[in-house]
């Protein structure tokens, strides 16, 4: 019976992470998110300048990886969800183009006219995580790709927007959903935003859809991502056998942001915000500045 005390370990693990009540952080842990978060923000910048047609996604892991290195930081996807004998994530960051939902791997392939692509990043400094991602178009996007990611940018901001001490994770998921779904477009179920700080990903999860008034009270001092995927199409999502690259299910295309934000005593502090005003699509960088 030597493997019987080993059988309801795992569970009861699990079941006091599911418990475990959520971390509260303070000035310190905030300044710490504002470093870290604004330096992701300024690695996402630069990429605007990077993608054009002809580049190839590998190109755009360099970028990251000098980046990160001339920064003092670590991107904190390299090696993510490695053990034993197997090495993980290989990757600076993810680029997910057209139908690819996220985590797609930053390969050889080239980026095209008319490509949609979005790059994730999460740079660690100093021990804080700061995790972002915005989309991008390779020239003139189709207006249904235009659209789609306009939707997603304000499907995220309405979810960050609903964050306040005392509101529910239920609304932001709401804010998000009702967005998405008023304008035609499907919420990924399948991936969700995620508690963050001096770990990746952290309790609670975020998700991108739900109801108002549901789920955990949010407290001044959270620590998390706001990140909906929107598809043009239906929600479903396929893992390609990599185990890593989600596709739609329908091949229609997929968008994302991402911010990672912290709940204040009146509402929320966006910490991975652009210097230069680039998050928001369709913002050319004269404009942004202007
Ligand atoms: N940056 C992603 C997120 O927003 C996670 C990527 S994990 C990876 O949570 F291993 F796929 F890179
Ligand atoms: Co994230
Ligand atoms: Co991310």
């Amino acid at each position: 019976m030597g493997s019987y005390i080993n059988v309801p370990v795992a569970p009861r693990v699990q079941d006091a992470r599911r418990t475990e009540s959520i971390k509260l952080y303070g000035p310190d842990a905030f300044e710490g998110m504002r470093n870290a978060g604004g330096l992701t923000a300024a690695c996402l910048d630069g990429v605007a300048d990077l993608v054009t047609a002809g580049i190839s996604l590998s190109e755009i892991n360099s970028y990251v990886l000098d980046f990160a290195a001339s920064h003092n930081a670590m991107p904190a996807t390299l090696g993510y969800k490695g053990y034993k004998g197997y090495k993980g994530y290989k990757y600076a960051c993810c680029t997910s183009v057209n139908h690819v939902v996220c985590h797609g791997f930053p390969n050889e392939k080239k980026l095209h006219d008319g490509d949609i692509v979005n790059v994730d990043v999460t740079l660690i400094l100093d021990g804080w995580y700061g995790d972002s991602s915005r989309m991008y178009s390779v020239g003139k996007p189709k207006r249904a790709a235009e659209r789609l990611i306009q939707v997603a940018h304000e499907a995220m901001m309405l979810g960050i927007k609903a964050v306040h001490p005392g509101a529910r994770l239920g609304d932001i998921g709401h804010a998000i959903q009702t967005h998405a779904q008023s304008e035609g477009c499907s919420v990924v179920r399948d991936f969700c935003g995620h508690g963050i700080g001096q770990v990746f990903h952290d309790s609670p999860n975020i998700l991108n859809f739900g109801r108002a008034g549901e789920g955990l009270e949010l407290r001044e001092g959270m620590i998390f991502t706001v990140e909906p995927m929107i598809n043009l199409g239906r929600g479903e999502v396929k893992m390609l056998a990599d185990d890593w690259t989600a596709v739609t299910r329908d091949r229609s295309l997929s968008a994302q942001f991402e911010h990672s934000i912290g709940v204040t005593a009146d509402g929320f502090e966006i910490f991975t915000q652009s210097a230069k005003g680039l998050h928001a699509p369709g913002v050319k960088l004269e404009e942004a500045s202007a």
